[in-house]
């Protein structure tokens, strides 16, 4: 009895190995671009069963389980179960964003004397690296397998003025998921001539894993004294203002829907939130920036960034024509993001944290999201 007890300990302990090790990375096509390029989709998984999928489509994150306080897996970002609802207009879910995270106003600026014309895809304003950002392009992709992580490298070449920008970037983004259930984002970037880049992550959080649930009950903090006031095109106005005593004031525990409804111009101008919060530390220096909790689910996510900035999105534009893949559609403020970036429309600013990358430099970020329960 104690024999056969020990024996099917051995050889539960063997097919976990063997399990976990095939699970690691999964490789599957995800669909058919128009032009017959193969979409693939990887699945990353941990040894506590964290999963994420990744499609080469837009480097986008479409998938990503976490359990709740009852170990129940479910996932926790928008998105969709087939590259057509991808291919259709969507307000980038899951996508990784460049070369500029965020609006360039009038999509004009000038580095080194020489002014450049952007693509126009926001108003009168150029948002997310323009028509075709790398949010719509298929990057390469390659798996790495850690100790205790597994990865994805995916990189991309974007061209001499591919929408509008100045010199040949070439990108590497990496997913890592570490069996200390955190997703890290490390972005680098190097370009043959002077250029701009700020890239960024556009995953929609909904920690409820139930898509037909708003947002608004999450509690958030923001590790931010200030944030940046926009105009009536969502470009920042050069002001740095404080948020205490406003509804910007997230510098200690807040649900997300508190304020937002608020009698308040600058909420009034974003629809809800859509403004950049001015990090508090230095940049360049990974640190604590953001949190979310869900009391009914008990997930929490941390959130930790080199960046001097991050927009928070509540999903205003939400406005359920887009379907989830388990039936019903994405309404008003189902998701929100926490978009770590330099902040918008730095080329004009010049007050701003800089977003120049010139040849010889090596443009190099990281943001790091790590899960857990409460
Ligand atoms: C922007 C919003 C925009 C959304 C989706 C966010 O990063 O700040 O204004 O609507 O992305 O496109």
């Amino acid at each position: 009895m104690q024999c056969k007890e020990n024996k099917k300990e051995i050889l539960t302990e063997t097919q976990t190995t063997i399990l976990e090790k095939k699970l690691i990375i999964n490789k599957s096509e995800f669909g058919k671009m128009p032009d017959g390029t193969i979409v693939e989709q990887y699945k990353l998984t941990n040894k506590n069963s964290i999963e994420v999928d990744i499609i080469t489509y837009g480097g986008r994150i479409t998938s990503l389980k976490v359990p709740n306080k009852r170990g129940d897996i479910e996932n926790v970002v928008l998105g969709f179960d087939n590259l057509n609802d991808y291919l259709n207009e969507n307000p980038y879910f899951g996508a990784l964003i460049g070369r500029y995270g965020n609006r360039i106003a009038n999509g004009k600026f000038t580095l080194e004397g020489n002014e450049y014309t952007l693509a126009i895809n926001n108003g009168s304003n150029h948002l997310h690296g323009g028509l075709v950002g790398f949010d719509s392009v298929v990057w390469d992709a390659e798996p790495i397998e850690g100790t205790d992580n597994t990865a994805l490298k995916l990189t991309y070449l974007s061209k001499d003025r591919e929408e509008g920008y100045p010199g040949n970037l070439k990108v590497t983004v990496i997913y890592t998921l570490s069996n200390d259930n955190t997703l890290e984002v490390s972005y680098k970037a190097t370009t043959n001539k002077t250029t701009v880049v700020n890239l960024t992550q556009h995953a929609y959080f909904n920690l409820t894993g139930d898509f037909s649930k708003d947002i608004l009950n999450h509690d958030l903090v923001l590790n931010a004294d200030a944030f940046l006031p926009v105009d009536s095109g969502l470009i920042p106005t050069g002001e740095i203002r404080n948020v205490k005593g406003s509804p910007f004031d997230f510098t200690s525990v807040k649900k997300i829907g508190k304020e937002i409804e608020a009698d308040n111009e600058q909420l009034k101008l974003g629809g809800g939130y859509d403004h950049c919060w001015v990090l508090n530390g230095k940049k360049g220096n990974m640190r604590f920036v953001a949190s979310a909790y869900d009391e009914t689910s008990g997930r929490f996510m941390e959130v930790f960034s080199e960046e001097p900035g991050m927009q928070l999105y509540t999903g205003n534009f939400l406005d359920g024509s887009l379907p989830i893949p388990n039936g019903g559609t994405y309404n008003k403020r189902t998701g929100f993001c926490l978009e770590t970036q330099h902040y918008p429309d730095s080329p004009n600013q010049k007050e701003f944290p800089t977003t120049t990358l010139k040849p010889g430099e090596i443009y190099s970020t990281k943001t790091t999201y790590k899960f857990s329960t409460k």
